[in-house]
């Protein structure tokens, strides 16, 4: 059964040349032939390694099971001196002296930190999110650190689901073209150079699905659905030569995707070919028992290897278990052997065995961190990664003519605006939105600010609205700074209410009113997709920053003050109303939608079907005229390409960068087929008056999609292609593709 992408290529690890991979499996092959079980079982553990607050080893016994050949990697252990103490343990006191694999999650920064990953996908700019990999592997690599677990690539269509700020929002082209340019940022063009990292593609699989956006909880979906939707961004990242695959915490219906056989065996390895390592989340073999699929820690590890896990992070049943399954004939040595064969085949990759010290390096460590060439790379993309949802009245951009600007809002002068995969970034490094926007207006403005409100969850207290409003009063523009505190969206933080936590909506409610006609522009600081109904029927201007990261108050004042034109389109629907969760833009147009029948319809009595914001939406400071478009031919081959052209001109006052994105339907199909998709897009920066001309091809592969036998197939007959600014507007032309006669 054919699948999407690739062809039946192997998927090796870095992109590998098979000659290569080869070599490096036959280097290790020699070491696995002196291991003992009990050894092999070792290097199948990975531990958590952390200082405590004094700096020496929280997991007080690592050192000892380091030496006596019970660990295979540690993870959450950076810094060239922590890294290299413990690598020394390994590699002068353990028998065989394999080094040690060092892991961190290293997702959106090291120590520069750069927009949540939600917020680069709003960038929609591909070389910028590989930059900022690029930068935060340099980081990560100067401190010892070998692999990073990244990237996270689940589809998310539920906001509520705390994790959505990690991924790349609901779409999987989208998500795909973003794994990809970030597995190359990470690994780098010379994987096991100095200045990469090992990526590890994650949460597989679906883990973006769970029910009611609850974390951890139950996935269940079609087979159909789980490849055409979930699973390519995966493909995606491995074609890119991504190194591992971490397993997700959830299950896919009703089996634990760290013991799925369909997952770990039958794709991964019998269709993907993919030869790399599997690593599990953390505790998840442990947690097979809490799911109720193993009785014991046995169990649990026999399921798990034997499906395909190949290293245990931090359950500890493997290597309390494994030796004794191998020896009773639950588990094959040779099953084990190939878990150790990939372990292996990665530290060789590494360079790791020519010199296990080679990432832990002083120098580089003190030269690397928090460049400001970092920042200035960390302050770009969080400038490209916000969405101007609304200017009305011309509020934004502000200017110097500006004097006194109050900031109001509890987002307004906190660090907290990292995000929450921070790694090891810090938040006095971070510039607040109070110092960029002082920074920008220079020393003879005056800057006002008050909280106004807490941004907390239950915190309603309204008591420090009217000390803001005093300040509003006397202000000639006003800064409302409203969001979520940074660990609001994260693993473990589900909201079910996905409005603005606390007081915030009052107190934007009070200083609209008392603002009058001067200018108020509310900036928002979230990591989720939030509720805003209520806030877009008053405020004038809304710019979406996300958590831009270390840079934060400088990239906001970049396109608050007009110095950077917002370019950012979002990645993920803006619901009315929490009520429309699960809510995407791809959706099919079911046998009654909308607009047919007043009655029976596909709507709610009470909400509208449409989000508040859709997917791919974003304003600009300038405006962009789009020409009518043009198509090479009305019919086409099943294998022919369609050439479709417009102009696009900048009709505005001021440069402006514009994501023109293609949409195709397959209007009837062997299988329902979504009312629109993206399958191409292009971001184009024109000079004011700039007229260019845009040409996209569409191809047979955008064309094709999975039938109900789940084979990969392209159809004949009518489609549509609509090109727009976002997923909801856009001129369409219709082209048929035709029947071949044999
Ligand atoms: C966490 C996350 C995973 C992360 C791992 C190591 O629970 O689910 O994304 O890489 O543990 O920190």
């Amino acid at each position: 059964m054919s699948l999407m992408l690739s062809d039946q290529k192997a998927l090796l690890p870095f992109g590998t040349s098979p000659a290569r991979y080869q070599a490096l499996c036959q280097q290790v092959e020699a070491l696995l032939e002196q291991m003992t079980l009990a050894e092999k079982v070792g290097q199948m553990n990975q531990v958590a390694g952390s200082r405590d607050t004094t700096g020496a080893p929280a997991n007080t016994d690592i050192e000892e099971d380091v030496r006596t050949g019970r660990v295979g990697s540690v993870f959450n252990a950076f810094g060239v001196e922590f890294t290299r103490e413990l690598q020394r343990h390994a590699v002068e006191h353990s028998r065989l002296g394999i080094p040690l694999l060092f892991g961190y999650d290293i997702i959106h920064g090291f120590r520069t930190i750069f927009p949540i990953p939600l917020g680069q996908a709003a960038s929609w700019h591909l070389a910028g999110i590989e930059q900022a990999a690029r930068v935060m592997a340099v980081e990560g690599a100067a401190s010892g650190v070998h692999w990073t677990f990244a990237p996270m690539v689940d589809i998310a269509r539920d906001p509520r689901w705390g994790r959505v700020m990690e991924g790349a929002g609901e779409d999987t082209h989208l998500t795909s073209l973003i794994a990809r340019a970030q597995v190359r940022g990470i690994q780098g063009r010379d994987p096991g150079a100095t200045d990469t990292l090992a990526a590890c593609v994650k949460h597989y699989a679906a883990y973006g699905a769970v029910e009611a956006g609850r974390e951890y909880n139950t996935v269940d979906m079609s087979e159909w659905r789980l490849r055409s939707i979930y699973l390519p961004p995966f493909q995606a990242a491995l074609d890119e030569g991504c190194a591992s695959v971490m397993t997700a915490f959830n299950t896919l219906n009703a089996i634990p995707a760290t013991c799925h056989p369909l997952l770990l065996d039958q794709i991964l390895r019998r269709e993907w070919h993919f030869e790399g390592m599997v690593v599990t989340d953390y505790t998840a073999i442990m947690e097979l028992e809490q799911h109720g699929v193993a009785a014991d820690a046995s169990e649990a590890s026999r399921k798990a290897v034997n499906a395909g896990v190949d290293m245990d992070m931090q359950s500890s049943d493997f290597i309390n278990t494994l030796e004794a399954l191998v020896h009773d004939g639950q588990i094959e040595e040779a099953r084990i052997d190939e878990a150790v064969r990939r372990i292996l085949w990665l530290k060789a990759a590494l360079g790791l065995f020519e010199d296990p010290y080679r990432y832990a390096d002083d120098e580089r460590e003190a030269q690397c961190l928090l460049t400001d060439e970092h920042r200035r790379a960390a302050r770009q993309q969080a400038s490209e990664s916000m969405v101007l949802l609304k200017n009305e009245g011309g509020v934004l951009p502000l200017s110097d003519r500006h004097r006194k600007v109050a900031i109001v809002g509890p987002l307004g002068n906190t660090p907290r605006l990292l995000g929450s995969w921070r790694g090891n970034g810090d938040h006095d490094d971070t510039i607040t939105l109070r110092e960029g926007i002082a920074r920008r207006l220079g020393e003879e403005a005056t800057l006002l600010y008050a909280q106004g409100a807490s941004n907390q969850i239950g915190e309603d207290d309204t008591s420090g609205i009217e000390d803001a409003l005093d300040l509003v009063r006397q202000a000639d523009a006003v800064v409302l700074a409203l969001g979520e505190d940074e660990d609001y969206a994260d693993e473990a933080a589900s909201r079910a209410d996905i409005g603005l936590p606390g007081a915030q909506l009052e107190l934007a409610r009070r200083v609209l009113e008392t603002a009058g006609d001067t200018p108020v522009a509310t900036v928002l600081f979230n990591g989720r997709p939030l509720a805003l109904t209520e806030l877009d029927d008053m405020a004038p201007a809304i710019l979406e920053a996300w958590w831009p990261g270390t840079e934060a108050g400088n990239a906001v004042a970049d396109v608050l003050f007009g110095d950077v034109n917002p370019a950012g389109k979002l990645p993920m629907s803006f619901p009315a109303s929490v009520g429309q969760i699960p809510i995407y833009y791809n959706a099919f147009n079911t046998g009654r939608p909308k607009g047919v029948d007043p009655k029976y319809a596909s709507q709610y009595l009470d909400i509208p079907n449409a989000p508040l914001y859709p997917f791919g939406f974003g304003l600009s400071y300038t405006t962009f005229e789009y020409g009518a478009l043009k198509t090479s031919c009305s019919e086409i081959a099943l294998d022919d390409t369609l050439k479709v052209s417009l102009t696009l001109t900048n009709t505005g006052g001021v440069e402006g960068t514009e994501v023109i994105q293609l949409y195709l339907q397959d209007v009837h199909a062997s299988v329902v087929r979504p009312l629109r998709e993206l399958k191409d897009f292009q971001r184009l920066q024109l000079s004011p008056g700039e007229c260019r001309e845009v040409v996209f091809h569409v191809t047979p592969e955008m064309r094709g999609f999975l039938n109900a036998e789940l084979e990969g197939v392209q159809e004949p007959g009518l489609f549509r292609v609509q090109i727009g600014s976002c997923s909801e507007n856009g001129e369409e032309v219709e082209f048929r593709v035709r029947q071949e006669h044999p």
